[in-house]
């Protein structure tokens, strides 16, 4: 079996975790690749920073130099440049890109996946959208014969935490932002969450995704939750709402017909499932015209379930390499060669 050479553009919350697996799980993963993936190097600024679980000798500060010779490319940098050149680098040049950038996507989507098509490799973005919960393969691929007429939901993990926070426990705005941050589900900049930013680049992917049609985040309304204080939140609990950002997306018909998308802090009744919705916790739901309604639920940030949707999408992209264009059903066959034990 020849192995797959992957490179990592960054070795935080989220790297650092994609990095441990790959070294940890190799075996397994090999297994359900049907080759092994071998771990090439890990790109950050501060070579100097301790990083339990990534060997010192994969370190590197040369992200362009990391490209060379990698079948696979995980982006796991965030932000705009040189995310945006490394990826456009990386696709030029034959390798598979996997990547949980969505404040990119949002910006430059139609630009990445012009030059996927063009070199004939995969993009991959799952953990861009609602951290663990698999959302972004459901929008593209299994609803793609139906027609979605509307998304809408809770896609911001710190924001959720935070307004939780504020209405169980009574925390200020700050504190449970610093905790939000040290549990690893804010943004480099946490402006991009508590302004909206962060939500409305999701929405913005969602509805791309969902009515396939190009929209950026210039195109999504934003409001965040700078403007929510604690008198609010006891208000609303007193008059039986709670406070959420919510996520909008919907088809418009008629004389307006287009796309709406927009993210703004609601009043949501306690009945509401989305009420339930705690700690960094996301929920989406889906309405479609032959489906009906769909819920996705799950951890929307933090280093290890982001992690768990980046490697999905590194299997999937590593699969397609070993099987070329023989299909996704035969990976999952070589995946399950062991017959294991079925309990009553
Ligand atoms: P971090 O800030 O924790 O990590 C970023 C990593 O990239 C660091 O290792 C940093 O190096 C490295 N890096 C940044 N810029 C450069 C550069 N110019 N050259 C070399 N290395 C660079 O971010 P996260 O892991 O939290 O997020 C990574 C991506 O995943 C972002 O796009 C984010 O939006 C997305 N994401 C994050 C989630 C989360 O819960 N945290 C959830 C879903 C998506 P150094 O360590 O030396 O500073
Ligand atoms: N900062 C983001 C959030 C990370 O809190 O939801 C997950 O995309």
């Amino acid at each position: 079996m020849e192995k797959l050479t992957i490179a990592l553009l960054g070795g935080g919350v989220v790297g650092s975790e994609v990095a441990r697996t790959l070294l940890e799980d190799a075996e397994a993963l090999a297994e359900r690749v049907g080759a092994p993936l071998e771990l090439r190097n890990v790109v950050v600024r501060d070579l100097g920073k301790e990083r339990p679980g990534i060997p010192r000798e994969l370190l590197t500060d040369d992200a362009e130099a990391a490209l060379a010779d990698a079948d696979i490319v995980v982006e796991l940098m965030g932000g705009i440049e040189p995310a945006r050149s490394l990826i456009l680098s990386a696709l030029a040049r034959g390798s598979s890109v996997v990547t949980a950038n969505k404040a990119l996507l949002a910006q430059s989507f139609p630009e990445l996946l012009a030059a996927a098509d063009e070199s004939a490799v995969r993009l991959e973005f799952e953990a861009a959208v609602a951290g663990a919960i698999p959302i972004v393969r459901p929008l593209n691929d299994s609803l793609a014969g139906d027609r979605v007429t509307r998304v809408m939901g809770i896609v911001n993990g710190t924001t959720n935490y935070i307004l939780d926070q504020m209405a169980r426990e009574g925390w200020d705005f700050a504190h449970a932002l610093r905790t939000a941050q040290e549990l690893g589900y804010a943004e480099a900049d946490p402006t991009a969450d508590i302004e909206g930013l962060d939500a409305a680049a999701k929405a913005a992917i969602i509805a791309s995704l969902a009515f396939q049609v190009p929209v950026s985040i210039d195109d999504v309304h934003v409001e965040g939750i700078t403007g929510v204080s604690a008198d609010m939140i006891a208000t609303a609990q007193a008059q039986g709402f709670t406070i959420k950002l919510l996520a909008i997306c919907e088809r418009l018909e008629g004389e307006d017909a287009g796309v709406s998308a927009r993210v703004y802090p609601a009043l949501v009744s306690r009945e509401h499932p989305l009420a339930s919705v705690s700690g960094a916790y996301n929920a989406v739901f889906v309405e479609a015209d032959a489906a009906g309604s769909l819920m996705f639920y799950g951890q929307g940030a933090g280093g290890a379930p982001t992690s768990s949707a980046v490697l999905g999408d590194v299997v999937s992209v590593a699969r397609r390499r070993v099987l070329g264009g023989r299909g996704q059903a035969a990976a999952q066959v070589r995946g399950g060669s062991r017959v294991l034990p079925i309990s009553a």
